[in-house]
């Protein structure tokens, strides 16, 4: 199977995470899309979804999925969104897709958070994708300075020759040659760091399940917990 079959899989197999009656949190990125173009099968069975980006907003509209804004609504059941690492612990690397503090913010707004990855995810230590971090423009050179002194390397994230602007207005550090071994430590850390907007470690709102895409189908992982706020 390809990866984007096997992300296919997993999209399809989120809908038995889906709550008939409850409004549903999506994330953003290719396998959200799968997700999202399954859901739309199911769309008479919920009201709708809050959305993590401009783009999974624009996809749910597409299929006549209705929208909602987070502040008018209360908890959500389940949000279900892709990573870009996740370790053993349910904790994960996200933002390939920039879309990181709205991510963040509607995950946690919800009881669970379903991660639905390919298996190529799955990581014993995050740190070899490139980490995200959503900073503010004028903070970013002093944050590359931070992160060389962890010995990470951290460069700002281009779109058509031009620093890319999150759908929040901010620009993205993708951080390399990190080893995050205290996922939520290191969170908590780098979120105190004057500029940073959000770090794109996720383990404070960890995965509660990872739906997983194999060669032999879905693999279905289940996580403690966090218990960091
Ligand atoms: C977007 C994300 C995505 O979930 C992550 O990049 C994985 O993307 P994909 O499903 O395309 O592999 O965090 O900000």
């Amino acid at each position: 199977m390809t990866q984007d079959e096997l992300k296919a899989m997993v999209g399809r197999a989120a809908l038995d995470y889906v709550e008939a009656g409850q409004i549903v949190g999506v994330g953003t990125g290719s396998t959200v899309n799968h997700f999202i173009d399954a859901l739309a099968g199911i769309k008479d069975r919920i009201p709708g979804a809050v959305s993590s980006s401009e783009a999974s907003t624009a996809r749910l509209a597409r299929h006549g999925i209705a929208v909602f804004d987070c502040n008018a609504v209360g908890e959500l059941a389940v949000y279900i969104d892709g990573a870009d690492e996740i370790d053993g612990a349910g904790c994960m690397i996200k933002g390939g897709g920039a879309a990181l503090t709205r991510e963040k913010i509607v995950a946690a707004q919800a009881r669970r958070f379903v991660c639905i990855a390919d298996a190529s995810k799955r990581v014993p230590v995050l740190g070899h994708f490139p980490l995200p971090v959503e900073v503010i423009p004028m903070a970013a050179q002093r944050i590359v300075r931070q992160f060389a002194a962890l010995g990470g390397q951290a460069t700002l994230r281009l779109q058509d020759g031009a620093p890319l602007v999150t759908d929040n207005g901010q620009h993205i550090l993708d951080v390399r040659g990190l080893a995050i071994a205290d996922p939520l430590g290191f969170e908590s850390a780098v979120n105190q760091w004057p500029g940073v907007v959000t770090v794109g470690v996720f383990a404070h709102q960890r995965a509660s399940v990872c739906l997983l895409g194999t060669a032999d189908g879905v693999q279905t992982l289940r996580f403690t917990p966090s218990t960091g706020g």
